[in-house]
């Protein structure tokens, strides 16, 4: 039926009823109806950052509004409501603190609900005469245009570039989420004051269909939505770094990883021994190969009964954590939704008839399974509680992470495509077709609540999924899930995880290497290479596949893949820095280069990490040149650092450079400080004591400023005690030397040591640059003798000249 709401020819007008108006400090409710007699009301209110919320409900409504997506019952503004034009009524937030101009205008004949934002620039519509709402089968449809939009983006784990096709003009089917996966958009659109984003966020998690088009002065969506809730937000800009604010405002932000989830993770299906499993921890390490993380994937399980272990292949897996311990490695296990219908199971046993989801039961990788209804409070108690020490047995504190998989949730069944069917009914009664696309955040959220408790609170937990809502990334990591091996799927990856973390979904990656079929070894070397500037890096293949733990390669292959792991743990102070700010500010890790150069949109092979480490990574077959587009103005300067040359490449320049399998660019930006940890170890935990290398770049004014950021990266005493350091570095040319300021932060017990700082300075003609290395102050003292922290507690800010 969703299908016959793509052509909507509506018959019946809709109008507002303005007269029957009625409203609080805080919202309006107007009734709205057709000649058909249908009759509904648009609630409105106004959010805090000038999001304006709308909500269309029948009276006595009966569709499901999600419960658990958003962070918070989000702050209702107060409005003021101007009715003095006819036809029309205006509502305005009083007091918002950046502006008070926002406004959301609902006209009245033919309906129309418009939104302008700060600047009183209408950015969105919504036209009444595309509405659909269907009161017996809940279904619904609705149109939002975006004036003068060129682009959208969002629909996020689709297999598309960032910018979305014009699925009309292209003559596809529409966009569907289904599974997971939020619906969102945010839209560029070129006005006379320069780039205007706005976005919005359907907070519905039915299966939706969603047709993208663009004519010459706007682009438009038209969602299509199986069912509940018609709850829209629309996020009024102005920038892209806005839109991202007030989206993450609502879903929330993620918390510190711990250290350890940015280093490498060695994973495949499945690593069946335990003494294969070793194998692999000593031969990455005879090979030189960091690794922090070694994955167990369903195999290690007793029959695939989740919390438990395989009595033949892991007979001894306290010994094997124990093992994995001792080498500074973690460990982190599959655990799957479905569980195996087995009387002597105690995970079914003492769920049967409580905590699952009420169906014929369906079939996963144990054979005929039932699945836990996460929607039910109390089931996610049940679940938590399989995740202490003491009920999955054999469980030690090296088991760090848990990969939550088939959460969307998987069932073996083609005639349900694959999933459960709609009928199915969870807590209260609600129909799985109403929360489809939220089985897998309440599983990671079940999960995140059992490592918490675990754990007392102790250690951040680290749980991956493949099944992912807005607002995900409280609770989880995610990755792309199953791709292949295939160039394709390389260079997709870098779309995916751009756009994930543009809908605040910061922790995403890749399967290194694609999950089914077996890689080129030219194709191997590239995904190691790109791998490193996506947040997530792992290496996992699909059971079937050779075996391609890195060690396995020849020896040239193996130094591509070993400088590819050693540059990213080199660069991991600088990922665990944009994490930290992160969740101060909700902004991405890593950008599409429109984010801070709105100018340069379509270079889903470029990526910023933060805003001060450009990459472009080789994604071609065969590539023998590539082309790099320098953002910013043509003053800023790009150092080179990957191949030693040296060079300088300024802004808003395209060039194309020379590669071979060895190269992969990346840049660092003139103006800025970036911390890294250079010595060369197994894991980051084998780094935790290192000093710090401070490579400043200077920009054309002889200027760098940095931050960094240290916490004992493992608790929440960041959080919740204020343990941590924060720091901002500037290079002060005129005295040569580096002022140290705490931003905030209690430092106590951290200790921030430097042993060397490099400066890089163009040479006055050229474009190439000096690069000196500076051990020593200017008195004569080590630099590693110099204790930043314990300073910084006389100080509060420090001078080092050097
Ligand atoms: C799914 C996962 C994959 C995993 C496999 C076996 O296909 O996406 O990563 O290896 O299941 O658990």
């Amino acid at each position: 039926m969703l299908r016959s709401y793509r052509d909507f020819k509506p018959t019946s007008l809709l109008t507002a009823q303005l007269d029957k108006l009625t409203s609080d400090k805080n919202s309006v409710k107007i009734p709205i109806s057709n000649n058909d007699k249908q009759q509904f009301n648009i609630h409105v209110t106004i959010l805090s950052m000038g999001t304006a919320r709308i909500k269309i409900l029948e009276n006595k409504s009966t569709r499901y509004e999600l419960a658990d997506v958003l962070d918070k019952e989000p702050t209702k503004l107060d409005i003021t409501i101007d009715k003095s034009v006819k036809g029309s009524v205006t509502i305005q937030a009083v007091n918002l603190s950046s502006s008070n101009s926002h406004k959301v205008v609902i006209r009245a004949d033919p309906l129309k609900i418009e939104f302008f934002n700060d600047d009183l620039t209408l950015v969105s519509v919504i036209n009444g005469d595309q509405f659909i709402f269907d009161k017996d089968s809940q279904s619904f449809a609705f149109n939002v245009e975006f004036t003068d939009a060129i682009k959208l983006y969002g629909l996020h784990h689709h297999t598309v570039n960032l910018e979305l096709p014009d699925t009309k003009a292209n003559n596809m089917d529409p966009l569907r989420l289904r599974n997971s996966d939020l619906a969102y958009y945010e839209v560029g659109s070129p006005m006379a004051i320069g780039i205007i984003t706005s976005g919005i966020f359907l907070h519905n998690a039915a299966e939706q269909w969603i047709d993208v088009s663009y004519d010459a002065s706007s682009a438009s969506v038209r969602f299509m939505v199986e069912s509940a809730a018609l709850d829209l937000f629309v996020f009024t800009g102005n920038t892209t770094k806005d839109v991202v604010r007030q989206f993450v405002e609502i879903t929330g932000r993620a918390h510190m990883p711990q250290l350890w989830t940015l280093g490498y993770h060695q994973c495949r299906w499945s690593y069946y021994t335990q003494d294969d499993a070793k194998e692999v921890v000593a031969q990455m390490d005879v090979h030189d190969f960091p690794m922090d993380a070694l994955w167990l994937d369903i195999d290690y399980t007793d029959g695939y009964r989740y919390f438990t272990w395989n009595p033949k292949n892991f007979s001894d897996p306290i010994e094997f954590q124990a093992n994995l311990s001792s080498t500074n490695r973690k460990l982190v296990t599959i655990l799957d939704p479905h569980i195996k219908i087995d009387e002597n199971y105690p995970v079914y046993a003492n769920a049967k008839g409580k905590y699952f989801v009420k169906w014929e039961n369906g079939s996963c990788w144990p054979g005929v399974s039932s699945y836990l209804d996460f929607l039910n409070p109390d089931a996610r108690d049940y679940y938590a509680s399989w995740y202490s020490y003491k009920n999955f047995k054999n469980s030690t504190p090296t088991l760090s992470g848990v990969w939550n998989d088939m959460n969307e949730p998987s069932v073996f069944d083609k005639t349900t495509e694959n999933t459960m069917p709609f009928e199915a009914v969870h807590y209260g009664n609600v129909k799985h077709r109403d929360i489809h696309n939220i089985y897998g955040f309440l599983q990671t959220k079940a999960t995140h609540q059992g490592l918490m408790q675990r754990d007392n609170g102790t250690r951040r937990p680290f749980v991956l999924t493949r099944s992912h809502f807005a607002g995900s990334q409280r609770y989880a990591a995610m990755w792309t899930g199953d791709n292949t091996a295939d160039w394709p799927y390389l260079r997709v990856s870098y779309s995916e995880c751009m756009l994930s973390n543009l809908v605040g979904l910061v922790f995403c990656g890749a399967d290194i290497g694609g999950f089914f079929n077996d890689p080129e070894v030219e194709l191997v070397q590239r995904w190691y290479q790109a791998g490193i500037w996506l947040p997530f890096y792992r290496g996992h293949a699909q059971i079937d596949t050779k075996r391609r733990e890195p060690y396995l390669y020849k020896d040239d292959v193996q130094n591509v893949i070993r400088n590819a792991l050693r540059t990213r743990y080199q660069h991991v102070p600088v990922w665990y820095t944009l994490f930290y700010e992160h969740t101060r500010t909700g902004d991405p890790v890593i950008r599409p280069l429109f984010y801070d150069y709105p100018e340069i949109m379509d270079k889903d092979n470029h990526i910023l990490l933060g805003s001060d480490i450009l990459a472009r990574p080789v994604m071609d077959k065969g590539a023998k040149s590539i082309d790099i587009t320098f953002p910013g103005k043509k003053d800023v300067y790009w150092y080179r650092i990957d191949d030693g040359s040296n060079t300088i490449h300024r802004g808003s320049e395209t060039k194309n450079f020379p590669v071979d399998i060895t190269t992969s660019p990346y840049f660092y930006r003139g103006g800025s400080i970036i911390a890294r940890k250079d010595t060369i170890r197994r894991s980051t935990t084998d780094t935790l004591n290192d000093p710090f290398t401070l490579h400043v770049n200077l920009d054309s004014a002889n200027k760098a400023v940095g931050r960094l950021y240290v916490d004992d990266y493992t608790s929440f005493d960041y959080q919740n005690k204020n343990l941590y350091c924060y720091l901002s570095m500037t290079y002060l040319h005129e005295t040569g030397g580096l002022l140290i300021d705490q931003i905030d932060g209690i430092a106590t017990n951290i200790s921030v040591n430097i042993d060397h700082v490099v400066i890089n300075r163009k040479i006055s003609t050229g474009d190439t640059y000096s690069r000196t290395e500076i051990r020593t102050l200017a008195d004569g003292t080590p630099l590693s003798d110099f204790k930043i922290v314990h300073r910084l507690q006389e100080e509060k800010q420090v001078f080092l000249k050097l």
